[in-house]
């Protein structure tokens, strides 16, 4: 098939939710991305925060063909190697105490399960969410995901979510209720902009939730793995939620979902009240252990840790440069750089040269590189991008010349 055949095909076939770029990706190594014409790309978006290790790792590759000789599928009522041996790694760099597991395919799943679990081990049926939070579009991490143009369409969600301001403690004490189960939130905000939270906010809210035995969840299925400069973002602030969502960069770039929960609150799950087809399948298993093994073998937390300092200073160097941009933000390689306006423009444009980049919100362009990122493909993203702003600012300077949106 040629471009043109893959892009009709997928229009014409596909339901239309996803705003496409147009191009047609057919071939990815590390952080370097081909298309199908064999235009080269470096990849600051790593398939929106899954390809942490970089595009088809040569362990992960591997571990997927000795597997898929062995065994694909294994339904988890029964036992399974690669199963355990997964378990085992996970909860071997799972936060202390987080080590009883449910497997699943998303990390909507993985919000799912953490929203029955709750209510399940509390007996209550309130879940505190934050406002501009973001926690997938399943009805029911919907009803705790915060942007309106998600939720309208879909209204009545499932009852009993309240969201509250981010970053305010008061307001989360004065929220807690008789009814509430859970406080539901991302140690960093994703979609909703990179926002990092002032440094006591966790710790306190760590207190909050313990004072008024509530159960504190992590969303960390954007900000895990490394991403931030520690395996888990939690772990930027020393501290441990009661449950704990994992998704995208945990199978190698197979689809996994992962509720991780303290020992006695898993175990409010009786059998048969919570469930998945595909829970913990050999193939996603075999993938997630290489994935653990490269993580952990190459230090790439502690990569994302200093190549994440040297984008972001090359990042503020731009800020320094360019009035449109308003602020550097986040952690790792988790960062996000806030414009004076909408990015629609700037992220076309960068594509156009071969550097993709994501957006979070209107103003705001969000890099989720993969950790194997080098220094000299951030040197080549940050020229490209200093031209598009460059070129950007030009064109609102002369408003003849502004861009249509
Ligand atoms: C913090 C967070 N939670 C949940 C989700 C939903 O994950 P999925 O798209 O795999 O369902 C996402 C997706 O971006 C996310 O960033």
């Amino acid at each position: 098939m040629n471009e043109k055949e893959v892009i009709d095909a997928e229009n014409r076939l596909m339901a239309n939710v996803f705003g496409k770029r147009q191009i047609v990706i057919t071939k990815g190594k590390a952080a370097t991305l081909w298309d199908i014409n064999g235009k080269e790309y470096v990849d600051c978006m790593s398939s929106y925060g899954v390809a942490l290790l970089g595009h088809c790792h040569p362990k992960v590759v591997a571990a997927i063909k000795e597997q898929a000789d062995q065994l694909i599928s294994c339904h988890a009522s029964l036992y399974n190697d690669k199963r355990s041996e997964f378990l085992q790694k996970l909860t071997a760099i799972t936060p202390k105490g987080l080590d009883k597991a449910f497997l699943s395919n998303s990390g909507a799943e993985s919000v799912e399960c953490a929203i029955k679990l709750a209510r399940k081990y509390t007996g209550r049926p309130e879940i505190l969410a934050m406002m501009g939070a973001f926690h997938g579009k399943t009805m029911g991490a919907l009803s705790a995901t915060w942007d309106k143009k998600y939720r309208e369409p879909f209204l009545p969600l499932v009852p009993e979510f309240k969201h509250v301001p981010p970053d305010n403690l008061e307001k989360v004490k004065e929220a807690i209720s008789e009814k509430t189960a859970a406080v539901l939130l991302e140690p960093i905000r994703g979609e909703g902009g990179i926002r990092v939270p002032p440094d006591g906010y966790l710790p306190g809210l760590r207190q909050v939730c313990t004072e008024k035995n509530v159960l504190l969840i992590f969303d960390e299925v954007q900000t895990s793995f490394g991403r931030t400069g520690k395996l888990f973002g939690c772990q930027n602030w020393g501290v441990t939620p009661d449950v704990m969502t994992l998704a995208k960069p945990f199978a190698g770039g197979l689809p996994i979902g992962i509720t991780v929960a303290k020992e006695n609150i898993m175990s409010a799950f009786k059998v048969g009240e919570h469930s998945t087809t595909f829970s913990g399948g050999p193939l996603v298993c075999a993938a997630g252990c290489a994935a653990i093994d490269a993580l952990i073998g190459e230090k790439l937390t502690e990569k994302a840790a200093s190549t994440g300092k040297y984008l972001k200073t090359c990042l503020e160097a731009l800020q320094d440069k360019h009035m449109i941009i308003k602020e550097v933000r986040g952690l790792g390689l988790m960062l996000g750089l806030e414009l004076r306006f909408d990015v629609y423009n700037i992220v076309q444009k960068c594509a156009q040269n071969g550097v993709l980049i994501l957006d979070a919100g209107r103003n705001v362009l969000r890099f989720l590189p993969p950790l194997v990122i080098t220094k000299k493909q951030i040197d080549k993203a940050i020229a490209v991008l200093d031209a598009a702003l460059e070129e950007e600012e030009n064109a609102r300077a002369n408003p003849s010349r502004t861009p249509t949106n």
